[in-house]
């Protein structure tokens, strides 16, 4: 298994390419309550810097961001204090009961883990930003 992000990809991915989370985190927040979601666990795999980690813990989420990448885990940690982060390959996690699952920017795409990938079947990929709110778990 690879351990993806380094220290110099995760800082340039977060200050360069974080803006699609940081302008997603409004309307997904919106998402979320218009389901009746407020204040529980949600769980964000690929969490990256943490970005939405912060959005969600800020609204009064509890949040589990879970990441391959030491470096992401680090800096999400800085940027979150507030959420609980873990780092594992989301393939791998057993999830908790939580009631929403979300995955912001591309995290599906990437094949760090290419036969596990082949283990979710008829798994397709794309060049598509891949954002997703799975809820009542
Ligand atoms: C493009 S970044 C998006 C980060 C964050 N969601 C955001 O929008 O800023 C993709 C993230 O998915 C993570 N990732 C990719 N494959 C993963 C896997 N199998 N398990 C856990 N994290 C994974 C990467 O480490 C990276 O943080």
């Amino acid at each position: 298994m690879l351990t993806g992000y380094q220290e110099d990809l995760a800082y340039i991915h977060d200050v360069g390419f974080g803006a699609f989370s940081t302008e997603s985190a409004p309307g997904l927040l919106e998402i979320l309550h218009q389901k009746g979601i407020n204040n529980s666990l949600v769980v964000d795999l690929g969490c990256g810097s943490g970005i939405w980690a912060k959005a969600l813990t800020q609204a009064g989420y509890e949040v589990l961001g879970i990441d391959i990448s030491d470096a992401f885990i680090d800096l999400a940690r800085k940027k979150a204090p507030k959420a609980n982060f873990q780092k594992a390959s989301f393939l791998r996690v057993t999830l908790p009961k939580c009631d929403a699952v979300t995955s912001i920017g591309e995290c599906l795409n990437y094949q760090f883990e290419v036969k596990m990938m082949r283990g979710y079947g008829d798994f397709r990929f794309s060049k598509a930003q891949v954002g997703f709110i799975a809820t009542k778990i």
